[in-house]
């Protein structure tokens, strides 16, 4: 244990202590903020909220006239999407937390919450004060120093009461604070619903009124981001600041998972490969395309607010990882990594058509791509999984996290007449690595709730046989104006199967184009990518209902209208029910 717990110190170091702020005089921004801070070979990355930013155009909210980061020619990007130098009363964006409660011991929970800053200027204060009201008043409980680059602070607060609703607030400075509430536990409701959400275009600035209202009313017990919260690639900071403003109003008073998929980090796609180094930000080469400095900022602001990581040994590159399992309500969540540790297509596997990742060819041998050696969740994960699969104390109902889905259920891709058999990207590849975590998952008696794939879909996998496996929910994406994706096979038959009374008429049994087994339950496909009405952008919500001993999935239009029984309409074919699983048999 003493190895794992040094890395953990290294680990919290790094979190609490990143680079120059922690350097000279320890409580205000100093004079020189390094205009490079991930190096020289990519000056301009998070240029926004690096150096001298103040005295950028982009500071005033105008379009910057520098290039974007990297080594890649200039392309476009969407333009400042807010006033950067902020009035300093409204410097805390935002905050973000969850609460780790031990099984059974609710008072001796642990709350990690950070707080997002606009960039702050030389001379002023660096420290950011944490206080709670429980009924006596305000009581400072933290503080913490400000991160550069980064802009974020991160608070661990161990002997957390989780029994009570606690008004909390952040503060910076003398007047600038963000205020909401830590929620109690709720252990003892008979239904624990949580969003599930994704990809948010930054291509479509401004708020998010109609899903903050939609959200606000289902009033979910945890809110799961799986992944592209942001689109801004090499200017997270405030593509993390943009999402926060947007979704702040349902972020401040509930738990929140958010984790970082690929444009997160900057890339069109990811295959971490364990840490590696990509060629290029189309990744397929596997690894990080952007510096480790640039993805473990990304990382801290995204995850520090995760429960502690279960085994935090760095990557190669020093990159660090957070999957971990967060307790809500006696859910317990396994957070993953689906693309820290799979491995890259490109000089991996026979190519089968112009794209390493892309396959067309109909007649294709589905296991020559599934070639011995490949990984995907790779091996800490699974034994994560396999011992979280047996461990039930203070445990209701189990689920995994993650960023993308364990097969292609998608045929066409970009545009209606884009039709692709096998996209590389998602978990159905490799197949043998798809099924060592769905087995796991199984095992678990656990559902999977991912994003990315801008369709959502309710699938039950089949690992040997249809229906053998775990059943999954893909979100829709929040707001796509980035990549249509739509469920039509070619044939346009309904699979064997189908499922008996949905309005959709390609439900039941498919192999996907990689060879797996799926069963298709629900899809919500545009009608129209041309209206933002008609898109089937929307959010998900799953809801864990103990009385009935089942799980519902439902899925709502980002614009949502009301039905004949007053309740938000949900998209044709949801919500579907699936039966809640109790502890393995062991
Ligand atoms: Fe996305």
């Amino acid at each position: 244990m003493l190895p794992r717990a040094r890395i953990f110190l290294v680990f919290i170091l790094g979190i609490s202590c990143s680079l120059s702020l922690c350097h000279g005089d320890d409580t205000v921004v100093p004079q020189h903020l390094d205009p490079t801070p991930f190096g020289k070979e990519f000056p301009s990355l998070d240029g926004w909220a690096t150096g001298q930013w103040w005295t950028k155009p982009s500071a005033g909210g105008n379009e910057p006239t520098q290039p974007s980061g990297g080594k890649k020619k200039k392309r476009r990007r969407p333009p400042v999407p807010f006033q950067i130098d902020a009035p300093r009363d409204e410097v805390i964006a935002f905050a973000i937390y969850t609460v780790t409660v031990p099984p059974g011991k609710p008072t001796a929970s642990t709350l990690k919450l950070s707080a997002q800053l606009f960039p702050l200027k030389p001379g002023e204060s660096n420290q950011v004060r944490l206080e709670v009201d429980r009924g006596t008043g305000w009581t400072e409980i933290g503080k913490a120093t400000v991160n550069y680059p980064g802009w974020d602070a991160s608070f661990r607060i161990p002997e957390w009461d989780a029994t009570t609703s606690v008004p909390y607030r952040v503060r910076h400075g003398k007047n600038a604070e963000f205020t909401g509430v830590i929620r109690p536990d709720p252990a003892e409701k008979n239904e624990i619903s949580v969003a599930v959400m994704s990809c948010n275009s930054s291509r479509t600035p401004g708020q998010r009124e109609a899903l903050i209202n939609g959200l606000k009313e289902a009033d979910p017990d945890l809110l799961f981001f799986a992944g592209d919260q942001t689109y801004r690639h090499t200017e997270h900071t405030i593509g993390w600041l943009e999402f926060g403003l947007q979704f702040r109003d349902i972020i401040r008073d509930r738990p929140a998972v958010t984790i970082p998929d690929d444009h997160d980090v900057g890339q069109g796609n990811l295959w971490g490969a364990g840490g590696g180094k990509a060629s290029t930000s189309a990744g397929d080469t596997g690894g990080y395309f952007y510096p480790t400095s640039y993805v473990n900022m990304v990382q801290r602001q995204q995850t520090s607010h995760l429960p502690d990581p279960v085994d935090p040994a760095p990557v190669k590159g020093d990159i660090g990882v957070y999957f971990t399992r967060l307790i809500v309500g006696g859910v317990d969540f396994a957070i993953l990594e689906d693309r820290k540790f799979k491995t890259g297509p490109n000089g991996t596997i026979p190519k089968m058509g112009p794209r390493a990742d892309h396959i067309n060819d109909p007649a294709y041998d589905r296991s020559a791509i599934d070639v011995p050696g490949l990984k995907l969740l790779g091996q800490r994960q699974l034994d994560f999984l396999k011992s979280w699969a047996h461990d039930w104390k203070g445990v209701r109902s189990k689920a995994a996290l993650s960023q993308t889905a364990f097969c292609g259920a998608v045929h066409l891709h970009g545009n209606p007449d884009n039709r692709l058999l096998a996209d590389l990207d998602c978990n159905g590849w490799p197949q043998t690595g798809r099924n060592k975590a769905l087995r796991l998952l199984k095992e678990a008696g656990a559902v999977h709730l991912c994003g990315d794939q801008h369709l959502a879909v309710v699938v039950q996998h089949g690992i040997d046989e249809f229906r053998d496996g775990p059943w999954s929910f893909t979100s829709p994406a929040l707001v796509n104006t980035i990549y249509g994706r739509w469920w039509h096979p070619e044939d346009e038959h309904a699979g064997t199967n189908p499922i008996a009374g949905s309005p959709l008429p390609w439900t039941g049994d498919y192999e996907d184009g990689l060879g797996n087994k799926i069963t298709m339950a629900a899809y919500a496909n545009p009608e129209d990518r041309n209206d933002e009405t008609k898109r089937a952008d929307g959010y998900g919500i799953t809801r864990f209902e103990f009385d009935k001993q089942e799980i519902v999935f439902q899925c709502f239009p980002r614009f949502t209208t009301q039905g004949a029984d007053g309740a938000p309409k949900q998209f044709p074919g949801w919500p579907v029910t699936v039966p809640l699983e109790g502890p393995p048999k062991d």
